[in-house]
């Protein structure tokens, strides 16, 4: 493997790489999974827990991630192999790297057909081709998008065309041009979307439906729901997040830079759901999970609505382009490390990439057609390819990454990348050894279905545990270190 004798790109501000991290962030999950959970797991109350799964397991694993980034200054697999020997460790913990690098392609080789129903819908807005009178005329005309492979097929081809165009232009020309303008260009239409729900009559409802705080209806699958969606929605574990930091220029602060994108992905999640319920309430329909709030519900509410049309185009334009921010994020990992080791030219590691993402995306998609009865396990490609990166892939490389950082490195290289005052660096410690360790294998424990952690019950138990841990951990840690490094 070639070392890169050129100093790596950098994004042109720290705001580029807010930006672009932000932009990976805010997805899908913000924008159709969190205000719909919010509301079904007791409001106001839902959002305090998750608020705190964000800061105790979230937070720390960015700024983890982001600080092997930058001091690796490459690709997951190239940062995380310099940075372990930096510390004199075993080359072994690159195959995290791997791990990540994979992990971010096999999501992007679904979430593309994910993101094909979004410009698939803003095309039939835009075309008329969402008239329907009820749920179940709105219903088939979504079975009837996945029915014909050429319509789906077409559609995810687009978004891995426009994904490649964006990451094939470059870090700075590509991913950082495209993000400062469709970043705010997404906060701008969600305002103006909540500035129509304000007059749609159901924006009181909405707006209790979300933060009422009802601690009544928070039971511990909504924490566990709560911890889960932390970690997926900061689109951790992926390679993307890793890459991203390994732009980041030398002088800015990881931790504040981690905050603001916390911050603004939160917000923008709340946001989300002050857009799309006061349309729902406003119809007198009922909220629901799943594909059927934005592609069935929303579109037949827009429709009923004044100037519906208008409106249901901006909020799928901004869906869109959610999804195309996050896409690109997931790609760069393995374009980067393509640039980096096969000395081949940027555009052609992304068309390259394209083309096997094309491959693999195509069979995801056949999932929904075709390929209706190609299953394994009685899972679909699709399933499979959604089953192992969120179960596995993404819980075992987080947990990996912070033992690896709060065991294993010479604490030097965190100290030196972080920048933290002390009390603070011990904070972050504190985190990525016990805290979020133990929030993963929460995850990952009830994830696998292997035990049903109740947690609303056994909040004291939970903390004896980490408690218990912290003791034991820090009574080891030498040996631990020790044995870890091999
Ligand atoms: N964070 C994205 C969302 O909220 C989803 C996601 C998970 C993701 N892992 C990722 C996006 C990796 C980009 C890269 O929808």
């Amino acid at each position: 493997m070639t070392t890169q004798q050129q100093p790596r790109v950098q994004w042109l501000s720290r705001w580029g790489f807010v930006l672009a991290a932000t932009g990976s962030a805010v997805g899908l999950g913000n924008i159709w999974k969190f205000p719909y959970m919010t509301g079904e797991h007791g409001g106001g109350a839902f959002v305090l827990v998750y608020l705190v799964c964000i800061l105790a397991v979230g937070v720390p694993v960015m700024m983890t991630e982001i600080a092997f980034g930058r001091r690796g200054r490459g690709s997951p697999i190239d940062a995380v192999r310099r940075v372990v020997s930096e510390s004199g460790r075993s080359s072994v913990w690159s195959l995290l790297g791997w791990m990540a690098m994979l992990c971010g392609f096999m999501i992007l080789s679904f979430y593309v057909v994910v993101a094909g129903w979004s410009f698939s819908y803003l095309w039939k807005m835009l075309t008329g081709g969402l008239a329907g009178s009820g749920v179940d005329d709105m219903a088939a005309i979504f079975v009837a998008n996945n029915e014909n492979p050429f319509n789906l097929g077409f559609w995810s081809t687009l978004v891995t065309l426009a994904t490649m165009l964006i990451v094939g232009k470059g870090v700075q020309a590509g991913i950082e041009k495209s993000v400062s303008w469709m970043m705010p260009g997404m906060v701008i239409m969600l305002l103006i979307l909540i500035g129509y729900g304000v007059f749609s009559g159901g924006f009181g409802e909405a707006w209790s439906f979300l933060f009422s705080f009802n601690t009544g209806s928070l039971s511990s699958e909504g924490m566990l729901a709560a911890l889960g969606h932390a970690f997926f929605t900061l689109s951790l574990a992926s390679g993307a997040i890793l890459t991203y930091g390994s732009y980041l220029p030398a002088g800015a602060s990881i931790a504040r830079t981690t905050l603001g994108v916390a911050v603004a992905d939160t917000l923008v999640a709340l946001m989300a759901g002050l857009a799309i319920f006061p349309v729902i309430f406003a119809n007198g329909m009922s909220p629901e999970g799943g594909p059927g709030l934005l592609f069935m519900s929303l579109p037949l509410a827009f429709q009923a609505m004044p100037m519906g049309t208008l409106f249901g185009v901006l909020f799928f334009i901004m869906l869109s382009m959610a999804a195309l921010t996050s896409s690109i994020s997931m790609v760069e990992a393995t374009v980067s490390w393509l640039v980096d080791n096969k000395g081949i030219t940027r555009r052609t590691a992304a068309w390259g990439t394209g083309i096997v993402l094309w491959l693999v995306s195509t069979l995801a998609m056949l999932s929904f057609n075709v390929g209706a009865d190609w299953t394994l396990a009685g899972k679909h490609f699709f399933d499979w390819l959604d089953y192992l990166t969120s179960r596995w892939m993404m819980p075992l490389g987080g947990l990996g990454m912070v033992l690896l950082a709060g065991f294993v490195l010479k604490s030097e290289t965190f100290r030196e990348e972080l920048g933290l005052a002390p009390h603070w660096h011990a904070l972050w410690l504190f985190m990525v050894r016990y805290v979020s360790p133990l929030g993963i294998l929460v995850i990952f424990v009830d994830a696998l279905g292997i035990a049903r952690l109740q947690f609303g019950l056994h909040w004291p138990w939970l903390l004896g545990v980490l408690v218990l841990i912290t003791l034991i951990g820090e009574l080891a840690s030498p040996r631990l270190r020790r044995t870890l490094a091999g």
